[in-house]
Protein backbone atom coordinates (compact mmCIF):
# COMPACT_ATOMS: atom_id res chain seq x y z
CA UNK A 1 0.00 0.00 0.00
CA UNK A 2 1.27 3.35 -0.92
CA UNK A 3 1.79 6.41 1.59
CA UNK A 4 -2.00 7.95 0.80
CA UNK A 5 -3.26 4.25 0.66
CA UNK A 6 -2.14 3.67 4.27
CA UNK A 7 -3.72 7.59 5.49
CA UNK A 8 -6.78 6.54 3.85
CA UNK A 9 -7.10 2.69 5.58
CA UNK A 10 -6.10 4.34 9.32
CA UNK A 11 -8.88 7.12 8.41
CA UNK A 12 -11.11 5.13 7.91
CA UNK A 13 -10.66 2.76 10.66
CA UNK A 14 -12.29 5.31 13.01
CA UNK A 15 -14.45 7.21 10.51
CA UNK A 16 -17.39 8.83 12.84
CA UNK A 17 -19.82 6.65 14.50
CA UNK A 18 -17.66 3.77 13.33
CA UNK A 19 -14.79 1.25 15.59
CA UNK A 20 -13.32 -1.82 15.73
CA UNK A 21 -14.45 -5.24 16.43
CA UNK A 22 -11.40 -7.35 18.22
CA UNK A 23 -12.29 -10.98 17.21
CA UNK A 24 -8.72 -12.10 17.04
CA UNK A 25 -8.88 -14.35 20.21
CA UNK A 26 -5.70 -16.89 20.28
CA UNK A 27 -6.90 -20.17 20.19
CA UNK A 28 -6.52 -20.75 24.20
CA UNK A 29 -8.39 -17.48 24.97
CA UNK A 30 -11.34 -18.92 23.00
CA UNK A 31 -11.57 -21.61 24.55
CA UNK A 32 -11.30 -20.01 27.64
CA UNK A 33 -14.50 -17.84 26.53
CA UNK A 34 -16.45 -21.26 24.88
CA UNK A 35 -15.67 -22.40 28.45
CA UNK A 36 -18.29 -20.18 29.87
CA UNK A 37 -20.93 -21.27 27.09
CA UNK A 38 -20.24 -25.13 27.55
CA UNK A 39 -18.90 -25.06 24.19
CA UNK A 40 -16.00 -27.19 23.37
CA UNK A 41 -13.33 -25.59 20.90
CA UNK A 42 -13.24 -27.65 18.06
CA UNK A 43 -11.99 -25.56 14.60
CA UNK A 44 -15.17 -26.10 13.30
CA UNK A 45 -17.25 -24.64 16.70
CA UNK A 46 -14.65 -21.81 16.38
CA UNK A 47 -15.36 -20.58 12.43
CA UNK A 48 -19.33 -21.34 13.20
CA UNK A 49 -18.85 -18.24 16.11
CA UNK A 50 -16.82 -16.00 13.75
CA UNK A 51 -19.25 -17.02 10.76
CA UNK A 52 -22.37 -15.74 13.12
CA UNK A 53 -20.45 -12.64 13.98
CA UNK A 54 -19.53 -11.83 10.44
CA UNK A 55 -22.80 -12.24 9.18
CA UNK A 56 -24.64 -10.12 10.94
CA UNK A 57 -26.63 -7.73 8.49
CA UNK A 58 -25.81 -4.30 9.04
CA UNK A 59 -22.46 -4.81 10.75
CA UNK A 60 -20.63 -2.56 8.85
CA UNK A 61 -23.03 0.60 9.93
CA UNK A 62 -21.15 0.76 13.41
CA UNK A 63 -18.16 -1.34 12.31
CA UNK A 64 -14.98 -0.03 10.31
CA UNK A 65 -12.33 -3.48 10.60
CA UNK A 66 -12.58 -6.85 12.18
CA UNK A 67 -9.14 -7.87 14.19
CA UNK A 68 -8.98 -11.62 12.64
CA UNK A 69 -6.67 -14.40 14.46
CA UNK A 70 -4.15 -16.58 12.18
CA UNK A 71 -6.52 -19.57 11.84
CA UNK A 72 -9.64 -17.29 11.33
CA UNK A 73 -8.24 -15.30 8.28
CA UNK A 74 -7.46 -18.52 6.57
CA UNK A 75 -11.08 -19.81 7.22
CA UNK A 76 -14.44 -19.67 5.18
CA UNK A 77 -17.83 -18.24 6.01
CA UNK A 78 -20.68 -21.34 5.73
CA UNK A 79 -21.72 -19.82 1.81
CA UNK A 80 -17.86 -20.57 0.36
CA UNK A 81 -16.44 -17.01 0.73
CA UNK A 82 -13.31 -16.59 2.84
CA UNK A 83 -13.86 -14.34 5.68
CA UNK A 84 -11.73 -11.92 4.46
CA UNK A 85 -14.01 -11.17 1.18
CA UNK A 86 -17.01 -11.73 2.97
CA UNK A 87 -15.71 -8.88 5.41
CA UNK A 88 -14.34 -6.85 2.28
CA UNK A 89 -17.89 -6.99 0.47
CA UNK A 90 -19.67 -5.85 3.33
CA UNK A 91 -17.40 -2.81 3.46
CA UNK A 92 -15.14 -3.71 6.66
CA UNK A 93 -11.38 -4.24 6.78
CA UNK A 94 -10.26 -7.23 7.69
CA UNK A 95 -7.57 -6.90 10.19
CA UNK A 96 -4.82 -9.54 11.51
CA UNK A 97 -3.14 -10.15 15.01
CA UNK A 98 0.31 -10.56 14.58
CA UNK A 99 2.10 -10.91 18.16
CA UNK A 100 2.43 -14.49 19.04
CA UNK A 101 1.20 -13.80 22.90
CA UNK A 102 3.02 -12.21 26.27
CA UNK A 103 5.75 -14.24 27.45
CA UNK A 104 7.55 -14.55 31.05
CA UNK A 105 10.14 -11.60 30.78
CA UNK A 106 13.00 -12.91 31.75
CA UNK A 107 14.45 -11.86 35.66
CA UNK A 108 11.63 -9.69 35.95
CA UNK A 109 8.93 -11.87 38.14
CA UNK A 110 5.28 -11.06 37.44
CA UNK A 111 5.81 -9.12 34.00
CA UNK A 112 5.31 -9.97 30.51
CA UNK A 113 6.72 -8.65 26.78
CA UNK A 114 5.20 -10.06 23.90
CA UNK A 115 6.64 -11.86 21.32
CA UNK A 116 6.57 -12.21 17.51
CA UNK A 117 9.13 -9.92 16.27
CA UNK A 118 10.95 -13.24 14.16
CA UNK A 119 9.55 -13.42 10.81
CA UNK A 120 7.39 -10.78 11.35
CA UNK A 121 8.14 -8.72 7.63
CA UNK A 122 7.17 -12.39 5.93
CA UNK A 123 4.22 -12.71 7.98
CA UNK A 124 2.87 -9.14 7.20
CA UNK A 125 3.86 -9.50 3.70
CA UNK A 126 1.78 -12.78 3.47
CA UNK A 127 -1.24 -11.35 5.65
CA UNK A 128 -0.82 -8.00 3.06
CA UNK A 129 -0.85 -10.62 0.38
CA UNK A 130 -4.21 -12.12 1.90
CA UNK A 131 -6.22 -8.90 2.02
CA UNK A 132 -5.45 -7.75 5.68
CA UNK A 133 -5.31 -4.05 5.61
CA UNK A 134 -4.44 -3.27 9.16
CA UNK A 135 -2.68 -5.09 12.23
CA UNK A 136 -2.56 -5.54 16.03
CA UNK A 137 0.39 -5.86 18.37
CA UNK A 138 -0.79 -6.15 22.39
CA UNK A 139 1.83 -5.50 24.66
CA UNK A 140 0.63 -6.29 28.70
CA UNK A 141 1.86 -3.98 31.54
CA UNK A 142 1.02 -5.24 34.93
CA UNK A 143 0.77 -2.99 38.34
CA UNK A 144 2.13 -4.38 41.17
CA UNK A 145 4.06 -3.48 44.50
CA UNK A 146 7.16 -3.09 42.81
CA UNK A 147 6.14 -3.30 39.17
CA UNK A 148 6.22 -2.34 36.26
CA UNK A 149 9.93 -2.09 36.02
CA UNK A 150 11.05 0.37 33.79
CA UNK A 151 12.97 -2.84 31.66
CA UNK A 152 9.39 -4.02 31.24
CA UNK A 153 7.95 -0.89 29.86
CA UNK A 154 11.26 -0.31 27.86
CA UNK A 155 11.02 -3.98 26.48
CA UNK A 156 7.42 -3.79 25.37
CA UNK A 157 7.56 -0.04 24.01
CA UNK A 158 10.41 -1.24 21.49
CA UNK A 159 8.74 -4.14 20.68
CA UNK A 160 5.71 -2.09 19.77
CA UNK A 161 8.11 0.42 17.51
CA UNK A 162 9.63 -2.62 15.65
CA UNK A 163 6.29 -4.07 14.83
CA UNK A 164 4.76 -0.70 13.70
CA UNK A 165 7.88 0.00 11.33
CA UNK A 166 7.35 -3.15 10.12
CA UNK A 167 3.85 -3.41 9.67
CA UNK A 168 3.94 0.06 7.42
CA UNK A 169 6.93 -1.34 5.33
CA UNK A 170 4.82 -4.62 4.51
CA UNK A 171 1.66 -1.78 3.80
CA UNK A 172 -0.08 -2.22 6.86
CA UNK A 173 -1.73 0.06 9.43
CA UNK A 174 -0.62 -1.01 12.67
CA UNK A 175 -3.02 -0.84 15.77
CA UNK A 176 -0.23 -0.08 18.32
CA UNK A 177 -1.69 -1.16 21.81
CA UNK A 178 -0.13 -1.13 25.40
CA UNK A 179 -2.70 -2.45 27.87
CA UNK A 180 -1.84 -1.36 31.21
CA UNK A 181 -3.68 -4.29 33.20
CA UNK A 182 -6.73 -3.79 35.75
CA UNK A 183 -6.11 -6.60 37.73
CA UNK A 184 -4.94 -5.67 40.91
CA UNK A 185 -6.13 -3.29 43.88
CA UNK A 186 -3.86 0.03 42.28
CA UNK A 187 -5.72 2.95 42.87
CA UNK A 188 -7.22 5.28 39.49
CA UNK A 189 -4.25 7.34 40.68
CA UNK A 190 -1.70 4.88 40.13
CA UNK A 191 -3.09 3.19 36.92
CA UNK A 192 -2.61 6.96 35.42
CA UNK A 193 0.73 7.53 36.42
CA UNK A 194 1.72 3.82 34.84
CA UNK A 195 -0.42 4.75 32.01
CA UNK A 196 1.44 8.26 31.34
CA UNK A 197 5.26 6.40 31.70
CA UNK A 198 3.93 3.84 29.25
CA UNK A 199 2.74 6.17 26.42
CA UNK A 200 5.28 8.02 26.80
CA UNK A 201 8.04 5.06 26.01
CA UNK A 202 5.80 4.24 23.45
CA UNK A 203 5.81 7.39 21.85
CA UNK A 204 9.36 7.79 21.96
CA UNK A 205 10.03 3.98 20.35
CA UNK A 206 7.86 4.79 17.28
CA UNK A 207 9.87 8.39 16.97
CA UNK A 208 13.09 6.26 17.05
CA UNK A 209 11.66 3.30 14.46
CA UNK A 210 10.33 6.04 12.46
CA UNK A 211 6.78 5.33 12.06
CA UNK A 212 4.48 7.19 10.69
CA UNK A 213 1.74 8.55 13.10
CA UNK A 214 -0.40 9.87 10.86
CA UNK A 215 -0.66 5.87 9.52
CA UNK A 216 -0.67 4.24 12.41
CA UNK A 217 -3.62 3.78 15.57
CA UNK A 218 -3.36 3.68 19.05
CA UNK A 219 -5.32 1.07 21.21
CA UNK A 220 -4.91 2.44 24.89
CA UNK A 221 -6.65 1.09 28.01
CA UNK A 222 -8.65 3.42 29.73
CA UNK A 223 -7.42 5.20 33.08
CA UNK A 224 -9.67 3.09 35.70
CA UNK A 225 -8.91 1.91 39.62
CA UNK A 226 -7.87 -2.07 39.80
CA UNK A 227 -10.49 -4.13 39.76
CA UNK A 228 -9.90 -5.37 42.93
CA UNK A 229 -9.73 -1.68 44.64
CA UNK A 230 -12.15 -0.55 47.11
CA UNK A 231 -12.92 2.56 45.71
CA UNK A 232 -13.41 2.94 42.00
CA UNK A 233 -13.95 5.79 40.32
CA UNK A 234 -16.83 7.38 38.44
CA UNK A 235 -17.67 7.65 34.83
CA UNK A 236 -16.42 11.34 34.39
CA UNK A 237 -13.69 10.57 36.67
CA UNK A 238 -12.43 7.62 34.05
CA UNK A 239 -13.20 10.32 31.03
CA UNK A 240 -11.25 13.06 32.54
CA UNK A 241 -8.44 11.25 33.45
CA UNK A 242 -7.55 8.94 30.37
CA UNK A 243 -8.00 12.00 28.21
CA UNK A 244 -5.68 14.32 30.25
CA UNK A 245 -3.17 11.36 29.82
CA UNK A 246 -3.75 11.15 25.85
CA UNK A 247 -3.49 14.88 25.67
CA UNK A 248 -0.25 14.81 27.42
CA UNK A 249 1.32 11.81 25.21
CA UNK A 250 0.00 11.38 22.17
CA UNK A 251 0.73 13.03 18.99
CA UNK A 252 -2.07 14.77 17.48
CA UNK A 253 -0.58 13.42 14.41
CA UNK A 254 -1.97 10.08 15.27
CA UNK A 255 -4.74 9.22 13.14
CA UNK A 256 -7.23 7.55 15.57
CA UNK A 257 -7.72 6.08 19.57
CA UNK A 258 -9.44 3.06 19.93
CA UNK A 259 -10.07 1.50 23.57
CA UNK A 260 -9.80 -1.94 24.65
CA UNK A 261 -12.55 -3.01 26.57
CA UNK A 262 -10.22 -4.82 28.75
CA UNK A 263 -12.34 -6.72 31.16
CA UNK A 264 -15.04 -3.85 31.92
CA UNK A 265 -18.63 -4.81 31.43
CA UNK A 266 -20.08 -4.45 28.24
CA UNK A 267 -22.32 -1.09 29.62
CA UNK A 268 -19.32 0.52 31.44
CA UNK A 269 -17.04 0.79 28.78
CA UNK A 270 -19.63 2.16 26.78
CA UNK A 271 -20.75 4.92 29.20
CA UNK A 272 -16.75 5.52 29.17
CA UNK A 273 -16.34 6.50 25.76
CA UNK A 274 -19.56 8.35 25.40
CA UNK A 275 -18.70 10.39 28.64
CA UNK A 276 -15.31 11.03 26.71
CA UNK A 277 -16.91 12.08 23.66
CA UNK A 278 -19.18 14.03 25.66
CA UNK A 279 -16.85 16.24 27.68
CA UNK A 280 -14.43 17.00 25.04
CA UNK A 281 -16.21 16.83 22.29
CA UNK A 282 -14.41 18.51 19.08
CA UNK A 283 -11.53 19.57 21.10
CA UNK A 284 -9.55 16.74 20.61
CA UNK A 285 -6.78 16.17 18.10
CA UNK A 286 -8.10 12.51 17.63
CA UNK A 287 -10.92 11.05 17.28
CA UNK A 288 -11.56 8.64 19.95
CA UNK A 289 -13.40 5.39 19.58
CA UNK A 290 -13.24 1.83 20.32
CA UNK A 291 -11.79 -2.05 19.59
CA UNK A 292 -13.76 -3.71 21.55
CA UNK A 293 -13.60 -8.16 22.13
CA UNK A 294 -15.37 -8.60 25.11
CA UNK A 295 -17.09 -5.59 25.50
CA UNK A 296 -19.20 -6.16 21.58
CA UNK A 297 -19.02 -10.20 21.97
CA UNK A 298 -20.29 -10.92 25.53
CA UNK A 299 -23.92 -10.85 25.12
CA UNK A 300 -23.92 -12.40 21.75
CA UNK A 301 -21.63 -15.30 23.31
CA UNK A 302 -23.96 -16.37 25.86
CA UNK A 303 -27.18 -15.60 23.10
CA UNK A 304 -25.37 -18.12 20.91
CA UNK A 305 -24.22 -20.65 23.35
CA UNK A 306 -23.07 -22.72 20.34
CA UNK A 307 -26.58 -23.48 18.38
CA UNK A 308 -27.41 -22.55 14.59
CA UNK A 309 -30.91 -21.85 16.48
CA UNK A 310 -29.62 -18.91 18.23
CA UNK A 311 -27.99 -17.08 15.47
CA UNK A 312 -30.34 -14.54 14.72
CA UNK A 313 -30.32 -13.53 18.41
CA UNK A 314 -26.71 -13.31 18.88
CA UNK A 315 -26.18 -11.67 16.04
CA UNK A 316 -29.03 -9.08 17.14
CA UNK A 317 -27.07 -9.20 20.54
CA UNK A 318 -23.84 -8.03 18.83
CA UNK A 319 -25.48 -5.20 16.40
CA UNK A 320 -27.13 -3.86 19.53
CA UNK A 321 -23.38 -3.26 21.49
CA UNK A 322 -22.16 -2.25 17.96
CA UNK A 323 -24.70 0.60 17.62
CA UNK A 324 -24.49 1.59 21.17
CA UNK A 325 -20.92 1.82 20.85
CA UNK A 326 -21.40 3.73 17.57
CA UNK A 327 -23.36 6.66 19.73
CA UNK A 328 -20.75 6.77 22.39
CA UNK A 329 -18.03 7.66 19.87
CA UNK A 330 -20.50 10.62 18.69
CA UNK A 331 -21.36 11.01 22.37
CA UNK A 332 -25.13 10.49 22.10
CA UNK A 333 -25.31 7.50 23.85
CA UNK A 334 -27.40 6.90 27.18
CA UNK A 335 -28.94 4.37 29.07
CA UNK A 336 -32.30 5.63 27.27
CA UNK A 337 -31.08 5.26 24.29
CA UNK A 338 -30.12 1.31 25.53
CA UNK A 339 -33.41 0.42 26.80
CA UNK A 340 -35.43 2.15 24.10
CA UNK A 341 -33.44 0.27 21.04
CA UNK A 342 -33.83 -3.00 22.86
CA UNK A 343 -37.59 -2.45 23.09
CA UNK A 344 -37.31 -1.73 19.35
P1 LIG B 1 -10.99 -6.60 25.09
O1 LIG B 1 -11.85 -5.44 24.63
O2 LIG B 1 -11.76 -7.81 25.52
O3 LIG B 1 -9.95 -6.15 26.10
O4 LIG B 1 -10.21 -7.10 23.81
C1 LIG B 1 -9.63 -6.18 22.99
C2 LIG B 1 -8.37 -6.71 22.46
O5 LIG B 1 -8.19 -6.84 21.27
C3 LIG B 1 -7.31 -7.05 23.41
O6 LIG B 1 -6.11 -7.26 22.75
Amino acid sequence: MSAPELAAVAQAMVAPGKGILAADESTGTIEKRFAGIKVESTEENRRAYRDMLFTTKGLGQYISGVILYDETIRQKSANGALFVELLANNGILPGIKVDTGAKDLALCAGEKVTEGLDNLAKRCAEYAKMGAKFAKWRAVISIGQYIPSSTCIAASAHALGRYAAICQAAGLVPIVEPEVLMDGDHTVHRCEEVTEWTLNAVYEALYLNRVTLEHSILKPSMVIAGKDCTEQAGVEEVAERTVRILKRTVPAAVAGIVFLSGGQSDEVATAHLNAMNQIFAYRLPWPLSFSYGRALQQPSLKAWKGAAANVAAAQSALLHRAHMNSLACLGRYSANEEKQALAA
